[in-house]
């Protein structure tokens, strides 16, 4: 399992990775006024979250809100 992407808009993490070095966007509500991503399912949202704290822009585990909550944003 490969997780690398916004599904529901395809917009890679890598993209989101540059619109935030670009911009300076660090939360999901930031990086949306950039980018299109994160408007239907939200699955992405913790994968976003993760991105921006770790850099990381490829995953091959789940995860959720749980790990990575909108609060820590
Ligand atoms: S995967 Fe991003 S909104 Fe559905």
């Amino acid at each position: 399992m490969t997780i690398d992407r916004c599904f529901c808009f395809a917009t890679t993490f890598t993209d989101l990775a540059d619109v935030a070095a670009e911009t300076g966007a660090a939360t999901v509500p930031e990086l949306q006024r950039h980018a299109l991503f994160g408007r239907k399912c939200q699955l992405c949202h913790p994968y976003v979250r993760r991105m921006v704290r770790t850099g990381e822009t490829v995953f091959h585990e789940v995860v959720t809100d749980a790990d990575e909550p909108a609060t820590a944003q």
